[in-house]
């Protein structure tokens, strides 16, 4: 099949756009009509692990962070969680019942690669979430969990990211079934969440003209702070990432927690701050962080639904609009807002978005 931009102007243009129907498509395969997560064999038996050793790199990185809030919160297993550069040279120590979990979606990243290996042998079981299944990584996992986000060009990765945080989200759910965390009640709900995703991740995509114009003004600046909470704070990270990767504008993520704890130093009137904030449980602490932002004078860019703009938007520099969604969905959703961001961002300022400089789709060397 040839692989064309279907009309965008640019892969990473189409690969955002195409997230409602690849979310959709993996959720078709994991998860049936009557509610039923079904999963490839080996089945793994959740409550017999008792840890999960997460590794990857770059963006897949980023979807094991956000992960580790889902295993924890929901299936109370807990999860670490390392980059595979370093994970592979220290040397951890493996706790018996442990499952091994790598994500990549090229499956071939070298460092993640040697980190699988040396996992091999120690953990319980290795797992992988893939958008390749042929590649190396699933070749060598006993577990294999395919994306099946489709082929992404762009180098940087936008419905891989998704489509990992789709199957890992439903992974968490059938850790919790398997270890009884969950009510029956609380186990539809998310499931509902996640069969509504689709439908709100086109929502989020409608926003595309206002991200437009915000990203406009994000193109003159020099550096750009991201903040958020929760499962939002590694979204906040991955904002960051996506912006730096393709604008080359310098961009920092910060648990809106530790703000005082460095970054405010660097805030005044030239510096944007972008909150993610959902109107979660923690949202009247960001909101308290993102006055702190204001009361200095910076320039905050509130990522939020209707009801928390309703109630925070007064003093903020620019607003972007999301669809209610629930707290543990969250960030699947403000996924899109970032990545527009960046995407117009780098438009704006005219750079290379599918083949940024410097930057390899996959890093098959050390
Ligand atoms: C490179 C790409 C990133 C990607 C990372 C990990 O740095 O530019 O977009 O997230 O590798 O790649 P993987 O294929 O293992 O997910």
């Amino acid at each position: 099949t040839r692989i064309d931009k279907g009309g965008h102007k640019h892969f990473m243009a189409k690969e955002i756009a195409e997230q409602p129907t690849v979310i959709a498509d993996a959720l078709s395969h994991y998860l049936s009509a009557g509610g039923e997560i079904r999963l490839p064999d080996p089945q793994v038996d959740f409550a017999q692990v008792e840890r999960i050793t997460m590794v990857a790199c770059g963006t897949a990185f980023l979807a094991c962070l956000t992960a580790k809030y889902w295993f924890e919160q929901i299936a109370r297993l807990p999860v670490e969680v390392d980059v595979a550069s370093e994970f592979r040279y220290r040397e951890p120590p493996v706790p018996a019942k442990s499952l091994a979990l790598f994500v990549s979606q090229s499956g071939e990243t070298a460092d993640t690669l040697a980190a699988l290996r040396y996992m091999a042998g120690k953990a319980d079981r290795i797992a992988s979430v893939v958008n390749v299944p042929e590649s190396s990584i699933a070749r060598e996992s006993d577990l294999v969990l395919p994306i099946h986000a489709g082929v992404e060009i762009g180098v940087a990765s936008t419905k891989a990211f998704t489509c990992q945080l789709t199957v890992l989200f439903l992974l968490a759910i059938k850790a919790a079934s398997d270890r009884g965390t969950l009510t029956d009640e609380a186990r539809a709900d998310h499931l509902s969440q996640l069969r509504r995703l689709p439908a709100l991740i086109a929502e989020a995509l409608d926003q595309n003209v206002a991200i437009r114009e915000t990203a406009r003004k994000l193109a003159n600046a020099r550096d750009v702070l991201f903040l958020g909470r929760g499962p939002l704070y590694p979204l906040a990270h991955e904002g960051a990432l996506k912006l730096k990767e393709i604008s080359y504008i310098h961009a920092e993520a910060y648990a809106s927690g530790e703000l005082k704890h460095g970054p405010i130093a660097l805030v005044d009137e030239d510096v944007p701050v972008v909150v993610m904030a959902p109107r979660d449980t923690l949202f009247d602490k960001t909101v308290s962080n993102m006055q702190e932002v204001m009361a200095r004078k910076g320039k905050v860019i509130l990522i939020s639904d209707r009801e928390g703009l309703a109630e925070a938007a007064n003093g903020t520099w620019d607003t972007i609009t999301m669809p209610d969604v629930s707290d543990a969905v969250a960030p699947i959703l403000y996924a899109i807002p970032a990545q527009l961001l960046a995407y117009h961002t780098a438009v704006a300022k005219g750079t290379d978005v599918d083949q940024p400089r410097n930057l390899a789709k996959s890093v098959t060397v050390e």
